[in-house]
């Protein structure tokens, strides 16, 4: 049998209407790095429009030291004053238990706690040895467990740390089963500084799948090096429905050199939309929260849907359009 016609036509690449969950983590990957403080009632505002959008959830800050992480030292106030919309899960990122009582005082709806599967990026990013994290975070997740808090790990550097490379697979599974041990619910495989690629995606997401069946996966990707998107569409592919971006494209973690911005949610949910997905996420009004941001941060975005529009955006015709096709009739007409 061809291999031609044949697999053009198997569903692979096709949404027929499957739900995919897209996470905003803009207002806290994206502004963790900028230099600019953004007020803290322009976050809130920001939250709130990301909260019509149709998202499914929203990493709104982080309660880590405000010294480590200026920018998002007013994580109390945002969490607090935002307006919750029922559906929507607002989560905030957590590195310790100082973190997760202050989280919980500010009636996060889900803790999100990150440890690195990368020994050397755990000590850069935490100034933990990875069994001390460990030890740490079992502690936070008995804490949010007691107070009937939703828990997330996310595990940075799943598919590579950009000072030791490559972490072995059954090391990030180790880490995983670890976590599952302790109860948790969910889990967020991180590609902390763009280096995933779609094969080594869909492996990974597969393993943990099917090792996990009632675990939600989700996908972190930054688009360091271009290939965000096309990682995005290998995970689906091996059944992943959860997804981190950021409005913009805005992010990156500070403790990782070469860090980038991270998957852009009006990109990802354009291309999923026109694949027949359904993100439940209204790119019209994504856009206009993220055509806001110039101004907040004070530069450019990265994102190509804020720039280009999305794809049937169309533009008039030249001014002259009408002369030059006439002389093209013309010119065809003679024979030319
Ligand atoms: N909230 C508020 N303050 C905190 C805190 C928290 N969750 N955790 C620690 N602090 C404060 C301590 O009170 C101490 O303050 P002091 O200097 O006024 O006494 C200071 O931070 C240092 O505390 P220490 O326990 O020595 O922690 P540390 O310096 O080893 O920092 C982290 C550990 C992980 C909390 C800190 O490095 C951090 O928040 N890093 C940011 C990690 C991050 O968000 N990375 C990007 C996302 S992946
Ligand atoms: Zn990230």
């Amino acid at each position: 049998m061809s291999a031609g016609p044949e697999s053009l036509q198997r569903p692979v690449w096709q949404g027929h209407g499957r739900r995919i969950h897209m996470q905003e983590v803009g207002t806290r990957d994206g502004l963790q790095m900028e230099q600019a403080f953004v007020p803290t009632d322009d976050k809130i505002a920001l939250v709130n429009a990301l909260s019509a959008t149709g998202l499914a959830k929203i990493e709104v800050t982080s309660f880590t030291s405000p010294t480590a992480i200026p920018a998002l030292r007013d994580a109390e106030i945002v969490m607090r004053e935002i307006e919750r919309r029922p559906g929507v899960v607002y989560t905030a990122l957590v590195p310790n238990l100082r973190g997760a009582e202050r989280a919980i005082e500010a009636r996060t709806d889900e803790l999100n706690l990150v440890m690195s599967v990368s020994a050397t990026h755990n000590i850069a990013n935490l100034r933990m040895t990875q069994e001390q994290s460990f030890a740490a975070l079992a502690q936070v997740v008995a804490v949010a467990q007691a107070a009937g808090v939703a828990v997330n790990v996310s595990l940075s550097c799943v598919f590579g740390c950009p000072m030791e490379g490559d972490v072995p697979e059954a090391a990030v599974l180790g880490w995983v089963q670890r976590f599952v041990d302790l109860g948790v619910g969910g889990i967020t495989l991180c590609d902390t500084t763009g280096m995933a690629f779609p094969t080594q995606v869909a492996q990974v997401t597969a393993a943990a799948r099917a090792r996990w069946p009632g675990v939600d996966f989700t996908l972190h990707f930054h688009n360091t090096r271009g290939m965000g998107l096309a990682n995005v569409l290998a995970a689906i592919d091996a059944g992943a429905d959860r997804f981190d971006a950021s409005l913009g494209g805005l992010g990156g973690c500070p403790y990782a050199p070469g860090a980038s911005g991270n998957v852009c949610s009006e990109e990802i949910v354009h291309a999923l939309g026109l694949m027949g997905y359904d993100t439940g996420v209204d790119l019209a009004a994504l856009v206009a929260a993220a055509e806001r941001l110039p101004e907040l941060i004070g530069h450019d975005i990265p994102s190509q849907i804020v720039k280009a529009g999305p794809r049937l955006h169309l533009h008039p015709v030249p001014a002259d359009f009408d002369a030059i096709r006439d002389r093209a009739l013309q010119r065809e007409r003679g024979g030319a």
